[in-house]
């Protein structure tokens, strides 16, 4: 697959509000988009940082993938978000060459993009988000 580049980079906090007001004092960042999205157990913000993308990620309880994230390892890097053409494309390829996905079929991620997750023993322990953004 031929990543356009990083998407993103999705970062597990234990506050939203504290931690977006981090970002916009230290490194000038913008709030692009806000959602909560009860089903994915998670409340997120989508922040401008110069020309990059960070993904603030907080959990809506200890039995979310993101709070049994911050449960096991703490705040910190959740995942690399790789930008490409076609997702369903790009996760058909990679599933040929045998490489372990989380999502076998594109799925709606967080601000309506087309996602799908690659398991994080493919990609030496981090976990990786294949998104398109038209
Ligand atoms: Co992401």
């Amino acid at each position: 697959v031929q990543a356009r580049g990083i998407h993103h980079l999705g970062v597990a906090v234990e506050d939203l509000d504290e931690a977006v007001t981090t970002y916009e004092q230290l490194f000038g960042a913008r709030v692009e988009h806000r959602e909560t999205v009860p089903d994915q157990g998670v409340e997120a913000a989508s922040l401008k940082v110069g020309a990059g993308r960070v993904e603030l990620l907080a959990s809506l309880g200890e039995e979310t993938p993101v709070g049994k994230f911050l449960s096991k390892r703490g705040p910190g890097m959740h995942h690399v978000a790789y930008e490409v053409d076609d997702v369903r494309a790009a996760i058909e390829e990679l599933s040929a060459k045998g490489v372990e996905l989380v999502d076998e079929q594109p799925r709606r991620g967080l601000f309506g993009l087309e996602v799908a997750f690659l398991h994080p023993d493919a990609v030496h322990g981090v976990l990786a988000e294949l998104v398109t953004d038209a």
